[in-house]
């Protein structure tokens, strides 16, 4: 059995006084049934760490570089995340894809560093609006999974969180058939890359402009295995709902 993730992504958001959203959400969901994981900023990292004293809510960053160090001015290791007190990092985010040309091979080469440094990466993929009304979703995340995903993941070391671009803060929702087809697709890829018992225990994630309201329908879909969610994971009023609904699926 997969165990079930609610991931919020603070994105550029969040300054000191957001932790108090932490520390709500530590004492909401005390006795969850899910993991949750906050990816804040990275000036926030270490003072969440300390909000949320690692337990229920874990703490994520948002990139890594794929040094351990070096002359990379205005980057951040895997180690350095780990030391500030993330246990998982989202890497490949469309935005990182968009705003700083990360390509898959990129984000292969920090899921590995991820992975050295002991953190789970949340390897993110999802096509273009253009890219899918001309036909090529399927084509387009099978390409992005297998590039930006290295051989060696497993439930352990790696989550997928399948995010559409053009549903990302956008309000837009694809529907549930949509979503199901995408979620069924990645986990066929992963089971015949991987193996069945490998590929059962990844979780899949599904992104973009989930709220209170459509998550539960969400989560009852197909290999939905949780969700990343962005704007409303920033408030633990409109998280909590999400998380709930995750809890009750
Ligand atoms: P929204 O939930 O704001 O659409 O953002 C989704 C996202 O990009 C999470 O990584």
């Amino acid at each position: 059995m997969r165990q079930k993730l609610a991931a919020g992504n603070w994105k550029m958001n969040g300054m000191g006084p957001a932790l108090a959203e932490l520390e709500t959400l530590t004492k909401t969901h005390k006795k969850s049934a899910c993991e949750i994981l906050i990816c804040p900023p990275a000036t926030l990292l270490s003072r969440a760490s300390e909000a949320v004293n690692g337990n229920p809510v874990a703490i994520g960053g948002q990139d890594c570089h794929a040094n351990s160090s070096g002359a990379h001015t205005g980057d951040l290791s895997a180690e350095m995340l780990r030391e500030a007190g993330a246990t998982a990092v989202i890497l490949g985010h469309s935005e990182r894809r968009a705003d700083h040309g990360e390509s898959n091979k990129t984000v292969a080469a920090k899921t590995m560093a991820a992975w050295e440094s002991g953190l789970i990466a949340v390897v993110c993929l999802g096509e273009t609006l253009e890219e899918r009304e001309s036909g090529s979703t399927l084509k387009i995340v099978g390409t992005q999974l297998a590039a930006s995903l290295p051989d060696g993941a497993n439930g352990v070391n790696s989550v997928v969180a399948y995010e559409p671009v053009w549903a990302i803060g956008t309000g837009k929702v694809p529907t549930l058939e949509q979503i199901a087809e995408v979620h069924n697709f990645l986990r066929t890829e992963l089971t015949s890359r991987f193996g069945e018992e490998i590929a059962d225990s990844i979780r899949l994630l599904y992104g973009g402009s989930v709220k209170p309201g459509n998550a539960a329908e969400i989560f009852a879909t197909s290999n939905v295995d949780g969700a990343l969610v962005g704007g409303a994971s920033l408030k633990a009023a409109d998280f909590s709902p999400i998380i709930q609904a995750l809890e009750a699926s």
